[in-house]
């Protein structure tokens, strides 16, 4: 009887906050996008170039990673063809050209440009490829949105510690300074860096993701505060010396997956919160506020101390530094895919291993009855997306946002991909409902991606195109798939149901 009665409490504990409750008879709006808000594609130089050795391009991590351990894809492929864009990027075009977008998000892969990572080898062929692909864009009317770096550090700069090596500051910041002498007057808008929790927890904690640095809870705060640094020296110099020639804007790419409070007690509360402080909070609060996140200092300090280190493991930004990093943006740009239940983590069960995840003394999970897509943690959870802007509203202030990526995947690439418009309709309902309902300031969505394309360490295993690219055709043709129609449908009539108020 009593363990009735707690399971009878706890129900109404979890139902309480649970957004899967609050959103049970969702319907989708039918509120238009506003004439000002742009439509996008996005996909990155490594997952869909190919041609990784051709024409002079120099070795960059991923190469290295998956050429040295074909295990660490799932399904041991790799993406030295990918989608083959080096050869195939008017195809690209072709498609986005089809759907009708405003823009394209690719990124330049930093050791086609410069080889061996650093400024005094430039590869013109390279530099030629790019030239190409925005004079092709150019040509059919789409503007492009350019990342500096999409997780592929040159092989020669990472035998030298990569983005642990406080150097990394200005190998990257003359690299994009390159960038932006050659390729400026084609880009609208610069990103520096993509998801650098992916870079740093990934590459460096983890080491799950190339370069493969097992280092958690060390090597990972010290590349998030290279990371940084990288990031503001690069976006200061584009300010001073390049913004009023080139008119163009300049942001960093946070991501960020929604964590909400697996019950409404206090302390499950307070741990989602610092563990969204712990995920995007970390990048983002030294941009927009200055200096890591209170929070994290406080505990990452703490726990330090605790397991005998003489000081945090986080290492501290300086005055300079902290003013040298606030500030740069021009706009808050959003990767979303997933979202996460948090509860608050005890006492002794922590902190007996050193690592980025535990410092955050929360522990994170999905449900069971959450959809999943083709990759484990990717759970189609349409509400935390809207709960996620007007997070960001509330503690970032009433600032432009754009939606970098948000997607979805599948393992076959099949044409049939409702469950893709499915999601696209949802996740861009809570979208449109946070900007009508919540005044969060949205200008732009981009769909990741256009076509499939490599999946890291999935592999081709999983796909998330509005075209479909069979990976074992020579000729990678591009094949539209319904998403792709229907994305069109959303951007010509800026609706997501078949007609809007
Ligand atoms: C990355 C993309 C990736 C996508 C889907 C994002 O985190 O920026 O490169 O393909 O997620 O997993």
């Amino acid at each position: 009887m009593f363990s009735n009665l707690l399971v009878f409490f706890a129900i109404i504990v979890l139902s309480a906050c649970d957004g899967d409750d609050e959103f049970a008879n969702y319907t989708i709006t039918d509120r238009p996008f506003p004439p000002h808000f742009t439509f996008g594609v996005a996909t990155a130089a490594y997952q869909i170039e190919g041609a990784w050795d051709t024409d002079g391009k120099g070795e960059q991590v991923w190469d290295t990673f998956i050429h040295e351990k074909p295990d660490r894809v799932s399904d041991r492929t790799t993406g030295d063809v990918a989608s083959d864009s080096y050869h195939r990027y008017k195809d690209d075009v072709r498609c986005m050209k089809e759907v009708g977008v405003d823009y394209y998000r690719f990124s330049i892969a930093w050791s086609r440009i410069l080889p061996n990572g650093t400024v005094d080898n430039i590869n013109t062929e390279g530099v030629n490829y790019y030239l190409n692909v925005f004079k092709e864009l150019e040509a059919n009317g789409i503007e492009s949105m350019v990342t500096l770096y999409h997780w592929d550090i040159p092989t020669d700069l990472e035998k030298q510690g990569g983005w642990l090596n406080p150097k990394v500051v200005d190998w990257f910041t003359d690299y994009a300074r390159l960038c932006y002498t050659l390729f400026g007057k084609y880009v609208k808008v610069w990103v520096t860096i993509n998801e650098p929790k992916q870079i740093c927890h990934s590459g460096y904690g983890t080491g799950g993701y190339a370069p493969g640095v097992v280092s958690p809870g060390v090597g990972e705060y010290v590349c998030a505060r290279h990371v940084l640094l990288a990031h503001a020296k690069a976006w200061r110099v584009f300010d001073k010396e390049f913004r009023s020639a080139l008119g163009s804007r300049n942001t960093i790419v946070i991501d960020s997956d929604w964590y909400e409070p697996a019950t409404n007690k206090e302390e499950d509360v307070v741990a989602a919160e610092i563990k969204r402080q712990f995920v995007f909070g970390m990048y983002a609060h030294p941009v927009f506020k200055g200096d890591w996140p209170d929070q994290m200092i406080e505990n990452v300090g703490e726990i330090s101390r605790r397991q005998g280190f003489n000081q945090s493991r986080l290492p501290a930004f300086s005055e300079e530094e902290i003013a040298l990093v606030n500030g740069t943006y021009d706009f808050l740009a959003l990767n979303h895919y997933t979202t996460y239940m948090v509860t608050a983590v005890k006492g002794e069960e922590y902190p007996k291993v050193v690592s980025w995840d535990t410092d955050s003394k929360a522990r994170s999970y999905q449900k069971d009855e959450w959809q999943t897509a083709a990759i484990g943690w990717f759970r189609i959870v349409p509400w935390g997306f809207g709960k996620l802007l007007r997070w960001l509203k509330k503690t970032y202030g009433d600032i432009e946002i754009v939606i970098t990526e948000n997607g979805v995947s599948d393992t076959t690439g099949t044409l049939r991909d409702q469950h893709r418009i499915n999601y696209m309709k949802s996740y861009m309902s809570h979208l449109l409902d946070a900007m009508y309902d919540g005044g969060v300031r949205v200008t732009g969505y981009t769909a990741w991606s256009i076509i499939d394309n490599f999946e890291w360490t999935q592999g081709n295993n999983a796909k998330l195109g509005m075209y479909y690219v069979n990976m074992s055709d020579p000729l990678r043709p591009r094949i539209a798939k319904d998403s792709s129609k229907y994305y069109s449908h959303i951007i010509s009539s800026r609706c997501l149901l078949d007609s809007c108020q």
